[in-house]
């Protein structure tokens, strides 16, 4: 039997990273030592105390059965508090606050209850893949909003022609951002908020990384500037706070309706978040003060070695405020892709091409800063050797 494959998977590229891995195992296999600084996924461990919850939470048969949809009510209530606690926003874990299998989970799905098909989803380039991905899956039309060095990485609004805004659902931003690193403030929030009042457009704000940030910086939440609960939802991410990124819990807060939509979505395509993972989470909600000072002086030293490093090559990077990514300037002579593949065949460096995030995204790459220092330093001595 032939077996075809729906339209739908022909219209997205391979996923970003499965491209890069096929090549770093090609490398790999000719013996090269990679340094991967491909993929944002902590390599520190999550802490002792949220393991030992779970540990004790796995033991109880009454987490062995299916979770509710929403999450529990224990797990909400401690994603209220600390909201609270760390932005000072109030919710009501009840209607405003959903568990999530990781928060890719969530922001894949919602296009799915507020998108039809034709309809126009605004979407960062470069940006996290998965936004044009879901997009493209509800049948939407993923229109891009370019994130450019001259604007802050910030989408400038007012250059969406009107047409577009009228029809479109959606639109997602992302801060402090990934791939750029960069951040937004309380003015570019107000605007989005009055961008979405005026075309009755949902806004998702990923923010997955707001608790990683440097130099006592503390990113905003969407939902800080008046009237964002209006018209929007926050997608939050324990994978990154608490490097938990394997053990897939994430949640969405905001606006009640869009979050009934999306729960709504859910309750037809999984069974919800495995309890016992819940109840380490909740742990971790309470336990914890957030950025946690540990990851953060890390990241820190790993950012401040590895730009210096990066500079005295030649090559334009700025210092970010948050993130664990570099944003790097190529080159002249190069594409992204050219760019990364030098890099790994020469030096055993998994970089992402910049262009794999969005078209605006050509002229860069990206390096994630989850290597230990010394690898960093072995990383920067291989680079010294290329000539470019
Ligand atoms: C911008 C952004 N959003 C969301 C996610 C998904 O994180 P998770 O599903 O682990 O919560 C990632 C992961 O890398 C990300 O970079």
């Amino acid at each position: 039997m032939r077996i075809e494959k729906a339209k739908r998977l022909e219209q997205i590229p391979p996923y970003l990273f499965a491209e890069i891995d096929k090549k770093k195992e090609e490398m790999r296999q000719r013996g090269m030592d990679i340094i991967d600084l491909g993929i944002g996924d902590p390599d520190l461990p999550t802490p002792r105390l949220i393991i030992e919850r779970l540990k004790k939470a796995v033991e109880n048969p009454k987490n062995h059965r299916y979770p509710s949809y929403e999450g529990m009510i224990k797990f909400r209530t401690a994603v209220a508090q600390w909201y609270e606690k760390r932005f000072g926003v109030k919710l009501d874990p009840r209607t405003e606050v959903l568990s999530l299998i990781g928060s890719k989970e969530g922001i894949a799905h919602i296009p799915l209850a507020f998108v039809n098909p034709g309809d126009y989803v605004l979407v960062p380039s470069p940006g996290y893949p998965v936004y044009r991905v879901s997009t493209i899956f509800a049948g939407g039309i993923p229109y891009f909003l370019p994130l450019l060095k001259e604007n802050g990485f910030l989408p400038n609004l007012s250059k969406i022609p009107v047409e577009i805004a009228e029809k479109a659902k959606l639109l997602f931003i992302n801060y402090p951002n990934n791939p750029t690193s960069a951040i937004a403030g309380k003015p570019f929030f107000e605007e989005v908020v009055a961008f979405a009042h005026r075309y009755q457009i949902v806004v998702c704000h990923d923010a997955a990384y707001s608790e990683i940030a440097f130099d006592g910086y503390q990113p905003l939440s969407f939902l800080q500037v008046e009237g964002a609960k209006e018209v929007g939802i926050e997608f939050h991410s324990l994978s990154k706070t608490f490097n938990m990124t394997g053990w897939r819990i994430g949640f969405a807060v905001g606006h009640s309706e869009i979050i009934s939509g999306l729960g709504r979505v859910k309750t037809n395509i999984d069974s919800g978040l495995f309890q016992a993972i819940q109840e380490a989470g909740t742990e971790a909600l309470y336990h914890f003060d957030t950025p946690l000072p540990e990851i953060i002086e890390i990241y820190e030293r790993r950012r401040d070695m590895m730009v210096r490093g990066l500079q005295e090559i030649g090559l334009e990077v700025d210092r970010p405020k948050a993130t664990f990514y570099l944003w790097i300037q190529i080159p002249g002579g190069y594409t992204s892709a050219q760019f990364a593949t030098l890099l790994i065949e020469q030096a055993g460096i998994v970089a992402t091409p910049g262009n794999g995030f969005g078209e605006a995204g050509e002229g860069y790459i990206r390096m994630a800063l989850t290597v230990d220092e010394k690898r960093l330093k072995e990383a920067i001595e291989r680079l010294k050797k290329i000539n470019f």
